[in-house]
């Protein structure tokens, strides 16, 4: 091969997103805030990139691991849940991991869980022994079964598995819960959780030797610097000059504050840009502490 050409139409990042489902409108709106633009195909299956040589193609997201692994998508975004299970899947018959999981992407988060029926009395997971559990996540059921020495009957579903202890199919589940609201629709709990998940970027567990390299260089860089702006947060209060030693650590990793003087000298407004997750405990904490006034402005834009 010549390694001056590259093959053709591998002169193009191309990136796998979920075309429809809870992942795909963050997927792309993440992409869209580090500056890619696309023009839409007929059948919305294929997005042509404009700004930059970087396309999707809009899958369902249990292919998205498969269509790294086999080279047809150089990135994709995904569930860890999903690539987690597919990368033990893939152990049985390959050596090393074919794909990676390159960034977390702080959307979509949700957790893989053990929920058994309400009137259970849990007390341990031993208590799962000899029961049937289904589960769209049959690796990584039976790894952690397997970790924790419990023999269970692993009752594989592809979808509705909230229905079946009710149907007699299983005694208990192993699913994705976000917000709960599924489990206890079905008057089932949660009690162990197996994996915390939210979307990743998805890469091939080797690097580029192309130029590829260089798009998924550009590109790490401008998501790293999208991610920082979302969790940032400017934090503007006031607050009297002798309480800041004990405001100032209470700032959630936050940058060198900008203080200004009001009132003559002990009075002070105070700026401080936050990276760090400014919850409503944090704002009462500092509330607390003395600081008065509080207000929270998201960040639009961050030039270091
Ligand atoms: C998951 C899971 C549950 C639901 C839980 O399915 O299988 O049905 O979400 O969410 P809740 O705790 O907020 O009620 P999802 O919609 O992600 O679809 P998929 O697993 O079929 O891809
Ligand atoms: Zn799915």
């Amino acid at each position: 091969m010549n390694p001056v050409t590259p093959a053709p139409g591998r002169d193009r990042l191309r990136i796998a997103i979920q075309k429809s489902g809870r992942l795909a409108e963050p997927a792309r709106a993440l992409l869209a805030s580090c500056g890619l633009s696309w023009r839409e195909s007929r059948d919305r299956l294929f997005c042509y990139g404009e700004s930059l040589p970087i396309d999707l193609l809009l899958v369902r997201d249990d292919d998205i691991p498969g269509l790294i692994a086999d080279g047809v998508c150089d990135l994709g975004i995904v569930g860890r849940n999903v690539l987690a299970e597919q990368d033990l899947a893939g152990r049985a018959d390959t050596d090393g991991p074919r794909f990676r999981e390159l960034r977390p992407l702080g959307f979509g988060g949700c957790r893989l869980a053990i929920a058994v029926p309400d009137a259970w009395q849990w007390r341990e997971p031993s208590q799962l022994a000899g029961t049937r559990i289904a589960t769209s996540y049959p690796q990584l059921l039976s790894q952690w079964l397997q970790g924790q020495g419990i023999a269970a009957q692993v009752v594989l579903l592809s979808g509705s598995v909230e229905i079946a202890p009710r149907l007699g199919q299983a005694d208990a589940i192993c699913d994705l819960v976000s917000s709960g609201a599924t489990l206890a629709a079905n008057q089932l709990k949660p009690v162990q959780t197996l994996l915390d998940s939210e979307a990743v970027l998805a890469g091939p567990a080797v690097d580029f030797d192309d130029v590829r390299a260089e798009l998924m260089e550009l590109l790490l860089r401008r998501l790293d610097g999208a991610l920082r702006i979302r969790r940032s947060k400017l934090l503007m209060f006031q607050a009297s000059r002798e309480l800041l030693p004990t405001l100032l650590p209470l700032l959630p990793d936050a940058e060198e504050p900008t203080v200004m003087r009001i009132d003559g000298a002990e009075r002070l407004a105070l700026q401080a840009l936050c990276h760090g997750a400014l919850t409503w405990q944090r704002l009462e904490e500092l509330k607390r502490a003395g600081a008065r006034g509080l207000m929270v402005l998201p960040v639009e834009g961050l030039l270091a």
